[in-house]
């Protein structure tokens, strides 16, 4: 089949898979917090002394109001704001430790947003030696953070790397003037090339940068302009997200654009396939979906040996079993359960106040959405998946009969025990995962949850 029908066939509303099951279809009757701490308290204790544990930190407040963005974040210039946040983070930190049997090794350490870089290095500072003081540090240490170019100084780099950060990642999204203004991003190349360079000059030893495709006005010129100029900083990774167009959670409100002005599914896919064939002339291997890495860089490294794993933030170079969310709208994964916390800062506050973990809902994993899970991880990371005596033709015949269709259009290898994406496949990579999503084949969503898969 052609590339462009097979685009118009398989570009329909599907999750990214950030997890199994996805938000949407997490059981939210069968969860309590009383349930959350129980599957933490057991996932932690077959963990912390063997992996250590990851935390995540949201710092959701930003300055200015990029109207693309579909991040949890709070706009203001008061800056007034950072120290209030940071002490009921700590309030929150401290509720966890109260549940825990002995101190957490933190693994890894993410700080996302929002804007991390809108909070000032001594604050970050503050907030990050209070972590650490109730906690021990794995020697194997893993701390990123993402950082906005325009806010992000050579203290917060200094400060970051002094506590153990060797990764940041930098949006910079699009290059093109006109993109940046219907997005209300204005953020000319100085401003990246400034910090990227300083960061290296530090010594870090991951930087990433964020691209977007299918951003208003962007055509193929644009995206081949923006790669270019990417190319001279060479950062060592390089996400390239397919825009997620989410205006019925998002709203339209202050947008610098209409809808009529978002490429359309092929043009969309036109500047994927471009975008790719110049970060791999470049020298950058794609890894699962949107990720491109230097062969140097840890990620293409862990594809290699099987150690990547995916998450809500998007790929990772390793993974422990325990991921505590702190901060609004934050999401905690012990394996056996997810459970994300409310997403106001004003509940968020009056929750942790309250000596309450501000989870609002979750869910809790059933054998068979381990076993799902197990696979989706798979070819999300991995693009296979393996299994054994053909338990998946025995025992789900639909999965099979829904992957039949991916083989007869010539995306995907199928035998007895595994699933193999091939090359052309790769752009329905969330399309082939939603063969196995058993939750979303029980329950078709009745109202648009997801953006395009293409
Ligand atoms: C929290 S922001 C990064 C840090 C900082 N706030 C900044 O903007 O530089 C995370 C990244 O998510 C991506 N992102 C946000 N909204 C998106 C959307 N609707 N579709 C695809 N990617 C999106 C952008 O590439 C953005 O850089
Ligand atoms: S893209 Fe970054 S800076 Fe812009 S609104 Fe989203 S989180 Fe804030």
């Amino acid at each position: 089949m052609q590339n462009n029908t097979l685009i118009q066939k398989y570009n329909v509303p599907g999750p990214r898979y950030t997890s199994y099951p996805t938000v949407p279809y997490w059981d939210e009757k069968n969860f309590s917090s009383e349930k959350w701490i129980q599957t933490l308290q057991k996932s932690f204790k077959e963990s912390n002394k063997r992996e250590g544990i990851s935390l995540y930190i949201h710092l959701p407040f930003c300055e200015s109001l990029c109207t693309f963005c579909a991040c949890n974040k709070r706009i203001t210039k008061q800056h007034n704001v950072e120290l209030v946040y940071i002490e009921t983070l700590l309030k929150e930190w401290q509720l966890y430790l109260a549940l825990l049997p002995e101190k957490p090794i933190i693994k890894e350490l993410h700080l996302g947003g929002g804007t991390p870089s809108f909070f000032s290095p001594e604050n970050l500072t503050y907030l990050l030696e209070n972590i650490f003081s109730k906690a021990e540090i794995h020697s194997e240490k893993e701390f990123s953070f993402e950082g906005h170019p325009n806010n992000t100084t050579r203290e917060h780099l200094q400060s970051l790397y002094n506590l153990g950060f060797r990764r940041v990642s930098f949006g910079v999204q699009d290059y093109d003037p006109k993109v940046q203004q219907a997005i209300h991003r204005i953020q000319p190349l100085e401003n990246v090339k400034k910090v990227t360079d300083i960061a290296r000059e530090i010594g870090y030893e991951s930087i990433s940068h964020d691209l977007v495709f299918g951003l208003p006005f962007q055509d193929l010129n644009k995206v081949k302009h923006t790669i270019k100029m990417t190319e001279v900083m060479q950062p060592d990774r390089i996400a390239f997200y397919s825009y997620a167009h989410v205006p019925w959670i998002k709203g339209v409100g202050q947008r610098g654009f209409k809808d009529g002005d978002l490429p359309s599914g092929e043009e969309k896919r036109e500047l994927y396939e471009k975008g790719k064939e110049l970060l791999e002339n470049m020298g950058y291997f794609e890894i699962g979906m949107d990720h491109f890495s230097l062969k140097s860089d840890s990620l293409y490294q862990s594809m290699l040996n099987r150690k990547i794993h995916r998450n809500f933030m998007g790929y990772t170079s390793s993974s422990t079993q325990v991921m505590i969310g702190l901060g609004v709208s934050s999401i905690s994964d012990n394996w056996y359960a997810f459970a994300q916390n409310v997403k106001t800062i004003e509940e968020y506050y009056q929750k942790v106040n309250n000596k309450e973990l501000p989870v609002f809902r979750g869910h809790i994993l059933s054998e068979e959405d381990l076993f799902i899970r197990r696979h989706i991880l798979n070819l999300m990371c991995l693009l296979e998946t393996r299994w054994e005596d053909g338990i998946i033709q025995k025992n789900y015949p639909e999965i099979i009969e829904r992957l039949r269709e991916f083989e007869a259009d010539g995306l995907i290898e199928l035998s007895e025990n595994s699933l193999v994406i091939k090359e052309n496949g790769r752009s329905f990579i969330r399309n082939i995962c939603m063969a196995f999503d058993l939750r979303m084949m029980k329950n078709a969503p009745q109202t648009k949850l997801f953006s395009m898969t293409v």
